[in-house]
């Protein structure tokens, strides 16, 4: 019954909301089968391959205060820190030498960076490696900013939308935070060619079945070209300190769906996935997934571009140990490649 829904997944790429609700509710019943099937799309479209991307945290401000985030505005007991443009190129400089094609600028949402600041680390960054990808993570802007950026060579934008559901979006964020306004920034980098990245966390406080299969049909409809997502992961230091953690197993499982519903997109096993489970990533990729991030930033501000406790930041995650990593992928019959690793277009059949 359950296997026979993943096939109709499997070979339509969409289910309806109740078909979803009833694989998530019977996931005991389907998983092995569901990741088998969900490892077969990732190898049709982009074979055995794992693409890298290094991870730049460039500051740790941040304007916004969600009540899930460890570098949320009211977190004092934080030690703030931002890179300088030089540094950032630098990071860069260094990941290539290391293998890296593609390199994704993240930080909070600090005002201290404008428009014209990013334009210029994106030029140098591009000028220095034009066989690169650059990956903006850079929260909510304006058209005209992405625009300007887009202009200056980024390539690829991710923009987490964190639930699908607004009623949610009000308990996981307070109300100068807008659901709306998280959309039309989406809508806005899809107008202008961004490759565009969304995705939630897995397990976030007052989530349900419900809004997880709503999940999919949003992510059906926005038709993604990467889709980032994580299990919640509780940090002490925030109003949702004592809520529960998401799970790698319901994670794994999503990604699974994911991949079965959006065929070609860029999916990676992400670094909380790492942090809630020792082989998170390598279970990720049993279920479809086919990319990692690991860290480029420099080791000493690690430690700050803290999210949520207990995030894996100084072992084989890091970007200097990618040989350890290839190592690790081998054993999932998959390989770390150097490659930019673009979004492959859905072939007309
Ligand atoms: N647990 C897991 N993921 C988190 N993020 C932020 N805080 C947490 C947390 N406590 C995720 C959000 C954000 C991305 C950069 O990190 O989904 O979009
Ligand atoms: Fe920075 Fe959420 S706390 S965007």
């Amino acid at each position: 019954m359950y296997k026979q829904l993943v096939d109709k997944l499997s070979s339509n790429n969409e289910l309806s909301f109740d078909e979803y609700l009833m694989l998530i509710e019977h996931r005991d019943e389907c998983r092995e089968y569901l990741y088998s099937k969900a490892r077969d799309t990732r190898d049709k479209v982009y074979g055995k391959k794992v693409f890298i991307r290094g991870l730049i945290e460039f500051s740790n401000y941040c304007k916004n205060n969600c009540y899930y985030c460890g570098i949320r505005r009211d977190n004092n007991d934080l030690q703030r820190y931002r890179l300088t443009a030089d540094e950032i190129v630098r990071c860069a400089d260094n990941g290539y030498e290391l293998g890296f094609r593609t390199f994704v600028l993240q930080g909070g949402e600090d005002s201290h960076f404008s428009d014209d600041t990013f334009c210029s680390i994106i030029k140098r960054i591009k000028d220095n490696h034009p066989d690169c990808a650059i990956t903006l993570s850079l929260g909510e802007r304006s058209y005209e900013s992405y625009k300007q950026l887009k202009e200056a060579g980024a390539d690829r934008y991710l923009l987490r939308h964190e639930t699908a559901n607004e009623e949610h979006y009000k308990r996981l964020h307070p109300a100068d935070m807008s659901y709306k306004n998280r959309l039309r920034c989406i809508n806005d980098l899809k107008l202008l060619n961004y490759q565009v990245g969304v995705g939630f966390m897995v397990g976030s406080p007052f989530q349900t079945n419900d809004d997880l299969a709503k999940e999919m049909l949003f992510l059906k409809k926005v038709n993604p070209q990467m889709v980032g997502i994580g299990p919640f992961i509780s940090h002490k230091d925030t109003p949702f300190r004592d809520y529960e953690n998401g799970t790698a197993e319901l994670t794994t499982f999503m990604l699974a769906l994911i991949r079965l519903t959006l065929p070609n997109v860029l999916l990676p096993a992400t670094t909380a996935l790492g942090t809630i489970d020792p082989l998170g990533r390598e279970k990720g990729i049993n279920a479809g997934a086919n990319v990692l991030m690991p860290n480029l930033s420099p080791v000493d501000v690690r430690e700050k571009y803290k999210l949520y406790d207990g995030k894996i930041c100084t072992g084989e995650e890091a970007a200097q140990c990618i040989s350890c990593l290839k190592l690790r992928i081998e054993k999932t019959g998959c390989q770390i490649v150097t490659d930019r690793g673009d979004y492959k277009i859905q072939e007309a059949i």
